[in-house]
């Protein structure tokens, strides 16, 4: 049975992560950590840890008997151009420190890359997995050199590092905050609240998204593959749909007919969008550990309207 500990667990991926790794491998083998407290009350082991202390992220794990560490807790990539000394210091010294504990503890090892680990110069359309990476923001510039450290302390340590290159996560449950994919996730919040929606994504910008069932199911299928299976092992190209923002919107009028979407770019996060492919090849994940998602744009579409229905009351 593994023992878990999660990093980043009130995040958008964190939160919901958190859930189906206690559905799956029981509420108290799952320790969340998160730098804040929980608002509401959570069901389960739960411990504060800023992921730059070190020491207590080792005190953590050993006392917790952790087997596994997931680490979630990361600055996204609007946020990280606002402040980038800050976000190279959360990012890769989180990223080190998770990767040092599990090196001391022996821990099998997960953390998310994302499509913001290409850039302008990555072929753009079926993006291989083997590729040209010269991202052009401090995120991307983490991510890479996040999915080389994973490299290194699998090869150098023979540490059990395992992740995958997540596209924009779509979800219901917890807000992404300070993405630019996050449009995609608004979007369907503005179209029950108030009926319209401004992106500040322009009309024709593909990027690729996965709702998050997807995302955590490719999450817990990677963990448990066959390592002798895997030749990349981290950084596999995950994705289950490209589309730009009028087309999210055609699939939300389907359900709300009169939903409108207007425009206002921010040309700040439109140059990240536009440094990122508008679709990636997931070959290798499919053919080395089984990757498939369920969800289409559409499946999502009635799925998130249905939830957020009753999140919100409407
Ligand atoms: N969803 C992330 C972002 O927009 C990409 O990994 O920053």
């Amino acid at each position: 049975m593994k023992k878990i500990m999660v990093t980043g667990a009130l995040g958008q991926i964190g939160s919901e992560l958190i859930t189906k790794l206690r559905s799956e491998y029981g509420t108290d083998n799952v320790l969340a950590t998160d730098i804040r407290r929980p608002n509401g009350a959570i069901d389960g082991p739960f411990e504060i840890l800023d992921v730059t202390d070190a020491q207590k992220m080792n005190d953590l794990a050993k006392e917790f008997g952790a087997d596994t560490l997931m680490h979630m807790a990361a600055l996204l990539s609007a946020k990280a151009e606002e402040s980038p000394l800050f976000a190279w210091n959360l990012n890769m010294g989180g990223l080190m420190n998770s990767l040092e504990v599990s090196r001391e503890l022996g821990l099998q090892f997960f953390t998310p890359s994302s499509i913001g680990a290409f850039g302008p110069s990555t072929p753009k359309l079926n993006t291989p997995q083997d590729t040209l990476q010269r991202p052009t923001t401090m995120y991307g510039v983490n991510k890479v050199s996040g999915e080389l450290l994973c490299d290194y302390y699998f090869e150098r340590f023979g540490l059990d590092t395992r992740g995958v290159r997540f596209p924009g996560l779509i979800s219901n449950v917890a807000q992404p905050g300070g993405g630019t994919t996050d449009y995609a996730v608004d979007i369907y919040y503005k179209a029950i609240e108030e009926g319209k929606y401004t992106s500040y994504i322009a009309e024709g910008t593909y990027m690729d998204m996965m709702y998050m069932p997807d995302a955590l199911q490719a999450i817990v299928n990677l963990m448990e593959a066959d390592p002798a299976k895997l030749i990349h092992r981290n950084a596999f190209n995950v994705t289950a749909m490209s589309f730009e923002p009028s087309q999210i919107a055609a699939s939300i009028k389907k359900h709300i007919p009169q939903f409108e979407i207007a425009y206002d770019v921010d040309p700040v996060r439109q140059a990240i969008a536009d440094s990122w492919p508008d679709s990636i090849d997931p070959s290798a994940a499919i053919a080395e550990w089984g990757f498939k998602a369920q969800y289409d744009l559409n499946k999502m579409t009635a799925d998130m309207l249905l939830k957020l229905k009753q999140k919100l009351a409407i």
